[in-house]
């Protein structure tokens, strides 16, 4: 029976690191389930300081990526085949610290290495997430330039209320916001899936 869900057929690679907007991402991953689509998850340590992989497990019923030496279920090279299988890689919160290594190609742990392996394979959607000063250090705006003139997209910060009490720029957009940008980046082609089995029949 054909789904009228919109992103059924469609996978995404959600990556989490360390900032209290994760609370969030259990929302869209939520959504993105809800929407029709397959979701993976990938958390870096400081993520799972803030949420814990039961929640983002359940939510998805799948296991959650967390180390680049976990290996898959089907003991492939998680680094590169997870964006293999992603129609888009989202990173959401995205800390400071992920979009300085994925400017200057570091990838020391999962999550950086998942975004180094996504060249030529998926659309990459950064949701930044910070206090207003770390977003506006100069260190993070060049980093953020880099990755817009490489073709990542972005969404976001926004304006409003910080969880450090204060209000300014460097929000995480809202999930639903966030599905949105998703549906308009992924579904600008057909998912994988279709794509494989297409050129196999
Ligand atoms: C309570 C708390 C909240 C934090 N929130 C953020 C945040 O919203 N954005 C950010 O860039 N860093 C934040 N940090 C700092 C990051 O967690 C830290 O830079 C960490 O090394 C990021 O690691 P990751 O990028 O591997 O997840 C926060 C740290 C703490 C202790």
């Amino acid at each position: 029976m054909q789904s009228d869900k919109p992103l059924t057929h469609y996978e995404v690679l959600l990556c989490l690191t360390g900032g209290i907007a994760c609370y969030k991402s259990a929302d869209l991953a939520s959504k993105l389930v809800q929407a029709g689509c397959g979701v993976s998850v990938a958390m870096t340590s400081a993520a799972r300081r803030f949420i814990t992989p039961l929640t983002l497990q359940t939510v998805t019923s799948r296991a959650v990526y967390r180390s680049l030496w976990q290996g898959t279920r089907k003991y492939e090279s998680g680094h590169i085949s997870l964006t293999e299988l992603a129609d888009l890689m989202i990173v959401a919160p995205a800390t400071a610290d992920i979009m300085a290594k994925m400017a200057t190609g570091i990838a020391d742990d999962l999550i950086s290495s998942l975004a180094l392996s996504s060249t030529g394979e998926c659309p990459v959607l950064i949701a930044p997430a910070m206090n207003t000063r770390m977003w506006n250090a100069p260190a993070t705006q060049a980093n953020v330039a880099r990755l817009r003139e490489w073709g990542f997209h972005f969404i976001g910060p926004s304006n409003g209320r910080l969880a450090c009490g204060t209000t300014g720029e460097g929000r995480m957009c809202e999930p639903a916001e966030i599905l949105e940008e998703i549906k308009k980046i992924m579904l600008q082609r057909p998912p994988k899936r279709k794509r494989h089995h297409e050129s196999q029949a």
